[in-house]
């Protein structure tokens, strides 16, 4: 069975990667999608959350990682694909994805959203949390992998030097 892992990834985390890595013993092919997401404004484009993904996602039979810009229900028909996987870390997340699960279900019958729980020393993760802890000057690196905290690093620093070059 193959299956669609759909997010943000602004960035990648341990707990994605956590997710990843379990489906990849689950699931014949798994496609991380990387979403366009352009209503989040994310700090990072779509093109450099795609690279992380590549360059810190260890060698597992099947994963590959894409980007895409259209409806993920047109995405999943593109690619000929039945599934959806998405993670849930807390209670909390439960009512967005049934809403987003409800939803694709809506729009196409025949898509089933399965969910998988990452280990629990990364419920408390979030992709806006690590961009939130990195802006203001703490430590990242035990919830990302190394390329990532490189990454984000170089990109707060543009950020300061943006924030220094505005006040001037
Ligand atoms: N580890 C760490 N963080 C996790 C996680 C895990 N295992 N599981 C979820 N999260 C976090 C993410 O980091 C993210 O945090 P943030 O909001 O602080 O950035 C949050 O939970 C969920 O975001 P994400 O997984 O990126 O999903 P999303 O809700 O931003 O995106 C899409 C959902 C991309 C799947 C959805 O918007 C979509 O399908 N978009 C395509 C367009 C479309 O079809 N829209 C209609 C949808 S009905």
């Amino acid at each position: 069975m193959d299956i669609i892992y759909p997010g943000t990834f602004d960035p990648v985390t341990n707990g994605h990667f956590d997710i990843i890595e379990r489906s990849s013993r689950l699931f014949k092919k798994v496609i991380v999608a990387v979403a366009a997401s352009s209503g989040k404004q994310p700090m990072f484009s779509q093109t450099e959350r795609v690279e992380m993904i590549r360059e810190s996602i260890k060698p597992l039979s099947g994963v590959v990682v894409e980007a895409f810009s259209v409806l993920l229900i047109d995405y999943a028909k593109e690619k000929g694909i039945k599934n959806i996987l998405r993670s849930l870390r807390v209670a909390s997340d439960f009512e967005y994805e049934l809403q987003l699960a409800l939803m694709y279900r809506a729009q196409d019958r025949e898509l089933e959203t399965i969910f998988l729980m990452p280990n629990q020393k990364y419920i408390f993760l979030s992709s806006s949390m690590i961009r939130e802890i990195a802006r203001l000057g703490g430590d990242i690196k035990a919830f990302v992998p190394e390329y990532v905290y490189n990454e984000v690093l170089k990109k707060i620093g543009h950020y300061r030097d943006n924030v220094r070059r505005d006040r001037r």
